[in-house]
């Protein structure tokens, strides 16, 4: 079951118009929500953070946002969905192809469907490899917008190579990664780029640098090399889906001793404390 259009339906039942304007210029906004032991994990950061993107885009949401919140609670209820995750975009609505906006009156159209999914708990233990690219996305990354063509391209160049994941940098200054933020630790300072338009800002950054004040692991919100990134003693990857995931290697060269780093841990370890029990053991599935 998903939600489409202003309805519950099967799958299979869901068309998409070839009218629909996320379909023809990726003009919409989306978020994706963790879920654990049934409950959505930092909802709130992730509401306040469509709320904004669609602003920024100048998109109405198809319903007062206490309704969406309604329907994505009842998806997760339908599906029993556990541990998981929930996509959810709103697209500018079905209307004849033109690039300016459509009528005023054109209906946005909701999309929201949940899939389970299991931690990567070994790459969390292991850590995974990365390669850096120029990063080639246009200058509103901070908005999370449906145009991804930028991060499909740079994904791809890294399946390709052989690495799990990409580090994105424009003109030698890391930004951020094809869907994570990017952190690293020098000398005991963690540094990562600053929340402005070249990234997104990211709910798991924010939660990993509020728990690094809590630890008081000196962190700075400021830009950073290649340079730095490849002299780093530990580097890791934030986001909904792959949590803390420490990064051990980049072109082929190790990060520190070619494991995962102490900070990294410690705030792994953190991240964990605020996930339920429940869905650390080994959850997934529905
Ligand atoms: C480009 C980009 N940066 C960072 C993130 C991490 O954001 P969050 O921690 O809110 O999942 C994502 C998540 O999808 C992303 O697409």
């Amino acid at each position: 079951m998903i939600w489409f259009d202003d309805r519950f339906v099967p799958e299979s039942e869901s068309k998409v118009s070839y009218l629909d304007r996320g379909y023809c210029f990726g003009d919409g906004v989306y978020e994706v929500f963790r879920v654990y032991a049934g409950q959505v994990y930092e909802g709130a950061a992730h509401y306040e953070r469509l709320v904004r993107s669609a602003r920024e885009i100048k998109l109405r949401l198809p319903y007062p946002l206490e309704e969406i919140e309604r329907i994505v609670l009842e998806l997760i209820e339908r599906e029993r969905l556990r541990d998981g995750s929930v996509y959810l975009q709103i697209t500018r609505g079905v209307a004849p192809r033109a690039h300016s906006f459509p009528p005023a009156d054109t209906q946005p159209v909701l999309l929201v469907y949940a899939s389970p999914a299991k931690r990567r708990v070994e790459s969390m233990r292991g850590g995974i490899a990365a390669i850096t690219r120029p990063d080639e996305r246009w200058l509103r990354c901070d908005i999370k917008s449906l145009n991804l063509l930028g991060s499909v391209l740079a994904k791809q160049e890294a399946e390709e190579a052989g690495a799990d994941d990409v580090i994105l940098h424009r003109d030698g200054i890391v930004t951020e990664c094809s869907a994570s933020n990017v952190m690293i630790v020098k000398d005991g300072v963690l540094l990562t780029h600053p929340a402005n338009r070249l990234i997104l800002h990211g709910v798991t950054r924010a939660v990993v640098l509020r728990l690094a004040r809590e630890l008081g692991i000196p962190a700075e919100e400021r830009p950073f090399s290649l340079e730095t990134l490849r002299r780093a003693d530990e580097a890791f990857l934030t986001s909904t889906i792959m949590e803390v995931m420490p990064i051990v290697a980049i072109d082929g060269a190790r990060v520190g001793d070619g494991a995962p780093g102490p900070v990294t841990r410690r705030l792994q370890q953190a991240y964990e404390a605020t996930i339920p029990a429940s869905a650390l053991s080994g959850g997934g599935g529905q």
